[in-house]
């Protein structure tokens, strides 16, 4: 047995919630699902159920740096197509989006909105055999809410299963642990500046004093800020931060958080961690136009006028690219979510109106009563 085999063995083992909700779908004779996600290998038990259930899956992918390829090669084996592999290229992404044009899906599994993206910028019939979709980012709703699409899409990012539970416990603690693993350094005696107060920043805060660290906050948001204020979190504007931050963390969703002025600002020996869907939060044109040596596998340090600032797993989501993800007790949750959320997407989506819906409680709650089990 192979090393692969064996931690998929494991994985399968210790995801009870995933493996009742998987065995449980209906016939899924008929519907072409296209996914675009992260592809590690504790996507592999949910694949393997839709692909048992009769569904044609095409895998895509929302992030290069997450990719699997024995993973996807597993997928393959259970029968889905795959087009995604590690470090692929803008190129290469794009030609998965058309070829998923092609593939002609009933439904769409999204992390990030890009297949909805593509599809809405191209002519109307090239989506016109999309019955209904799932999302299940932050960043992606916030994308299709702009998008106004043209098919119902289900958010099931704001689920208290996913976005309670994930977003606010796992992203921080795992990203930490990451950061521990690659760097054999913890946050004792050192400020970590966390950017961004959403749920996954409050969950970074926390992860960040468990693993030693002084805890700093910078929020755009006023209400946001005075949250973490009444949280007992020292809220700072981001030049105060950053000048003081040993690590600086960033998980707001958004682009060019950190560029040229505020790589300016920070301190000799600090360190980049992003936890943001895309590796955007830092402007990397920016930072790799200085100087840059690879010093450890998943630490690149950069002189900047005469100062050396560290870059993190590529300033890709550390808590994916650098560690394992989640927990596989907690993954199964969300996991199990998903194939709920592609459960109701078959059986009552298609008569929802067009645009944007919060997944429905009856949709999910079984995931909850089974998890709640233990
Ligand atoms: N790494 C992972 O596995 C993982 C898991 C879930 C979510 N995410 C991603 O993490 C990011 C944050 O998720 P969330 O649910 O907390 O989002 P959120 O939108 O609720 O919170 C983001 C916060 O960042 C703030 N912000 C935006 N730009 C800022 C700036 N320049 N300076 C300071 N604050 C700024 C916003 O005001 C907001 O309060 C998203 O990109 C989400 O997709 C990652």
């Amino acid at each position: 047995m192979t090393d692969f085999d064996a931690r998929l063995r494991w994985t399968r083992a210790h995801m009870p919630v995933t493996r009742a909700i998987g065995e449980a779908l209906p016939d899924l004779a008929g519907v072409r699902l296209a996914c675009s996600m992260h592809l590690e290998i504790k996507m592999i038990p949910a694949i393997e159920a839709l692909s048992a259930r009769g569904a044609a899956v095409l895998l895509t992918t929302c992030n290069p740096t997450t990719v699997c390829d024995e993973t996807i090669a597993r997928c393959k084996a259970a029968g889905a197509e795959a087009h995604a592999w590690r470090g692929m290229s803008d190129a290469e992404l794009e030609a998965g989006l058309r070829r998923i044009v092609d593939f002609r899906p009933t439904h769409l599994c999204e992390m990030g909105a890009a297949i909805t993206t593509y599809l809405h910028a191209r002519p109307a019939e090239e989506r016109a055999s999309v019955r209904a979709a799932i999302e299940a980012t932050g960043s992606g709703t916030t994308r299709l809410a702009a998008l106004r699409p043209s098919y119902p899409v289900f958010n099931w990012d704001d689920l208290p299963i996913k976005e309670g539970l994930h977003n606010r416990h796992m992203v921080g603690l795992t990203a930490c642990h990451a950061f521990f693993e690659g760097t054999r350094l913890t946050f004792h005696g050192k400020r970590v500046l966390v950017i961004g107060y959403g749920l996954v920043g409050r969950g970074v805060c926390d992860a960040a004093r468990a693993y030693g660290g002084r805890v700093l906050v910078a929020e755009l948001d006023p209400a946001r800020a005075l949250e973490a204020r009444f949280a007992g979190e020292e809220v700072v504007a981001w030049n105060e931060g950053l000048p003081l931050a040993d690590v600086v963390v960033t998980a707001t969703g958004a682009r060019n958080v950190i560029a040229e002025r505020e790589l300016a600002c920070m301190r000799d020996g600090a360190f980049l961690l992003n936890v943001g869907h895309a590796s955007e939060e830092i402007d990397l044109a920016a930072l790799r136009a200085h100087p840059s040596e690879r010093v450890l596998p998943h630490v690149e340090r950069f002189s900047i006028g005469g100062r050396a600032i560290h870059l993190f797993a590529g300033g890709s989501m550390a808590n994916l690219t650098a560690g394992h993800g989640d927990s596989l007790n907690a993954f199964d949750v969300t996991l199990a979510a998903m194939l709920a959320a592609i459960r109701f997407l078959v059986t009552e989506a298609p008569v929802a109106a067009p645009g944007v819906h919060l997944l429905p409680r009856h949709a999910w709650i079984d995931v909850a009563r089974l998890a709640a089990q233990g």
